[in-house]
């Protein structure tokens, strides 16, 4: 076995064809801790293993694409086009990232709009997989960077996906509405998408040198058990330094212990089985 980089996980094999993607929510109704970071991140690692991804900007305010360098103030048409469209057309707003094989389907401000436009609409909670459908087989992986609500977006991506990753910032309230996250994961499971998995839940912003960290990580490890990644993603600057430069930090900074920690849960994500 091929692990290399000291760690844990083996060295994937390069996919010798594309598709079906596997469609991954990006997920937490709280703010900030690690949602974009880890879809850009991860996206970008699986790019670097040779899987064409695409990450889907669910959010309003377009962090993701403009993490990956793409104005999307600029746009015309962006994944809110799409998503009211009556013909609905995601390869006219995709867009190819400086990362090879990684492209990403923008969206703006716009998309905030979107959430009182759809509530009239037939089969308001799938349009996403509607948008999505045309383009699954050619992506191995789709990752959708969900906005801090558990609203109608959130149910649509949660529809769409085979699987959600639950980024958690290891600090105090770390836990703090994750029962109701998985409430919502769990009614739309029963509802609207039966084959949706929890893929993981992702430890971030981890300062293992506080006692304080090791609690919460104990916690959360106590809650989910296997489902927590053995991988941890470390505080470090060198993330909103990646976001300010509008590039991956895998390809920022591609030696940085941050940049190693987004491979290693690229590998262990293919390891589990949770994308192709
Ligand atoms: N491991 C980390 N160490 C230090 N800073 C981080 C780390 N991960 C993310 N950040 C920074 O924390 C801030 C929030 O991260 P991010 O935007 O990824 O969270 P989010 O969950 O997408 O937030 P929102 O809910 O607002 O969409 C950003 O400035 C980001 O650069
Ligand atoms: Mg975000």
């Amino acid at each position: 076995m091929n692990l290399g980089e000291g760690e844990a996980f083996p060295l994937p094999k390069e996919p010798e064809s594309h598709g079906p993607a596997r469609i991954i929510a990006m997920c937490n109704q709280k703010g900030g801790v690690g949602k974009t970071t880890t879809s850009i991140n991860l996206a970008a690692a699986l790019a670097g293993y040779g899987r064409k991804v695409l990450v889907v900007d669910f959010d309003p305010q377009g962090a993701a694409s403009a993490g990956l360098g793409i104005n999307a103030m600029a746009l015309e048409r962006t994944v809110y086009s799409e998503m009211i469209a009556a013909k609905p057309d995601i390869r006219e707003i995709i867009v190819h990232t400086s990362v090879p094989g990684l492209d990403v389907a923008p969206a703006n401000i716009e998309l905030s709009a979107a959430e009182i436009q759809l509530i009239n609409e037939v089969a308001r909670e799938q349009c996403l997989s509607r948008v999505l459908r045309p383009v699954t087989d050619e992506y191995d992986v789709i990752i959708v960077d969900c906005q801090p609500s558990l609203g109608l977006l959130t149910v649509n991506a949660l529809t769409a996906a085979h699987g959600v990753i639950i980024p958690l910032g290891a600090e105090f309230f770390a836990m703090r509405g994750v029962a109701l996250l998985v409430d919502q994961i769990e009614r739309v499971q029963d509802r609207l998408n039966p084959r949706l998995v929890i893929d993981g839940v992702l430890l971030t912003m981890v300062d293992t040198r506080t006692i304080h960290a090791r609690e919460v990580i104990d916690l959360v490890r106590e809650r989910f058990g296997k489902k927590v990644f053995e991988t941890q993603i470390s505080r470090t600057v060198k993330f909103p330094d990646a976001t300010i430069a509008a590039e991956p930090i895998t390809t920022y900074a591609p030696n940085h212990p941050g940049a190693k920690a987004y491979r290693q849960l690229a590998r262990e994500l293919i390891a589990r089985g949770a994308s192709a």
